[in-house]
């Protein structure tokens, strides 16, 4: 048998799937999901990043109170903050992530490799403090320092993490390349590693299952392959392939997949090519505040290659999921400027109006004038 250890599946439609651009999910809809999620057998459920607005942090209030056999899972920054949401939702685990390459550390944070280690450590340690599961992320993962990233690892297991996760972030690894890296962290951490791959160049799948080959114990996936440009690997294929390709005998109801795709293709609205690597709608376009953000930057943080190479152009979409940086830009962009008091109600608005995936100029400009802002 390929593979030997216990293996799980987390399902991050809910979370990494409303990254999707253009998808919107409301709680009902997502109660129904995490239901029939938990019904085909995945092992955790991410239920969201509660900072994101209002109704994601209801949502997870909402998903948390629900008697699931998954393990319920939010997901949040290594900040303070984002922990205390999670206490206050009292969940019983929390993801929380930071992105360990030199391209993070340097766009995104401005931090020395020691300053983060200081900084993922304090977050660590706050969560467990206050009784937490802890899985942390290492964002970047696979671009990121070896010795670093076995750094990061050993220092977030002395601090009592439960799991390491490592985020192929722009999806740039072979499943060659993956299990290299899978075996080198399982072999140098005692707890569990999980993987989190992304589609940009069509490989998550087979990213996803040679990681579980080389002693991985769980991958994260999203149902039809939602995600972020060209989204994560499909519950699916992963389910499927380790099924009738590994003989795991999981304990999943592989007949519940054409209800599972329904729902969500019913809900996410998506043309079921607006995710394919390359070519797909969104494979450049860019959605979540922290992505927008670093993007705006430099585009590498969250792109494997450029879209100028294949004639293609970047997007970057404004929704509840955009955070003020993002919106700003696109302000500017219009010709706008606002001060952060208007900033932040314009964007308390969006946030607000969950309804909207992507608003447009002349959108922003109609709230801008609602608003009293002069435009
Ligand atoms: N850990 C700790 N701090 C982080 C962080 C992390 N992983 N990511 C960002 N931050 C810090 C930033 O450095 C910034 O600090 P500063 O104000 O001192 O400069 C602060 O958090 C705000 O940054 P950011 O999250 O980029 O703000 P935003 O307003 O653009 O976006 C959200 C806010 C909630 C919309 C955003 O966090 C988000 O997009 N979340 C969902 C996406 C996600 O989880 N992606 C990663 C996994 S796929
Ligand atoms: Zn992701």
């Amino acid at each position: 048998m390929l593979i030997k250890q216990k293996i799980e599946i987390l399902d991050s439609t809910l979370r990494e799937g409303e990254q999707t651009p253009g998808v919107s999910f409301t709680v009902d809809q997502k109660i129904r999901m995490a239901k029939q999620l938990d019904a085909f057998g995945v092992d955790f459920i991410e239920l969201g990043h509660p900072a994101v607005s209002p109704d994601v942090y209801e949502a997870v209030d909402a998903l948390n109170d629900l008697n699931l056999n998954a393990k319920k899972m939010a997901h949040g920054r290594a900040l303070i903050s984002d922990i205390d949401d999670a206490l206050n939702i009292g969940v019983d685990w929390m993801g929380i992530f930071f992105g360990t390459s030199d391209l993070s550390l340097k766009y995104k944070f401005n931090v020395t490799k020691l300053e983060a280690l200081l900084r993922i450590e304090t977050a660590v340690k706050y969560g467990k403090d206050k009784g937490l599961k802890l899985r942390f992320t290492a964002e970047d993962a696979s671009r990121t320092d070896l010795n670093f990233l076995i750094q990061v690892g050993q220092m977030v297991q002395e601090s009592g993490a439960d799991r390491f996760s490592l985020a192929d972030t722009v999806g740039c690894l072979t499943p060659t390349k993956m299990k290299v890296l899978v075996s080198r962290i399982v072999s140098e951490l005692d707890i569990p590693i999980h993987v989190h791959c992304h589609n940009d160049f069509g490989m998550a799948t087979a990213n996803a299952v040679s990681a579980l080959e080389a002693g991985a114990q769980c991958v994260d996936v999203a149902v039809n392959g939602l995600g972020e440009r060209c989204g994560l690997p499909p519950l699916a294929e992963v389910v499927t392939a380790l099924t009738h390709i590994y003989k795991v005998n999981g304990i999943w109801n592989l007949k519940m997949i054409p209800e599972l795709t329904e729902l969500v293709d019913m809900f996410s609205k998506l043309d079921s090519n607006a995710n394919r690597p390359i070519i797909g709608k969104n494979a450049f376009t860019h959605k979540a505040g922290l992505h927008v953000k670093a993007v705006v930057k430099e585009p590498t943080s969250y792109e494997a290659i450029s879209p100028e190479s294949l004639n293609r152009k970047r997007h970057l979409v404004i929704d509840k999921y955009s955070g003020k940086s993002a919106l700003n830009n696109r302000l500017l962009e219009i010709g706008f400027i606002v001060s952060e008091k208007e900033l932040d109600n314009l964007l308390k608005k969006i946030k607000a109006t969950p309804i909207m995936v992507n608003w447009g100029d002349e959108d922003i400009i109609s709230l801008a004038k609602s608003l009293g802002i002069k435009v």
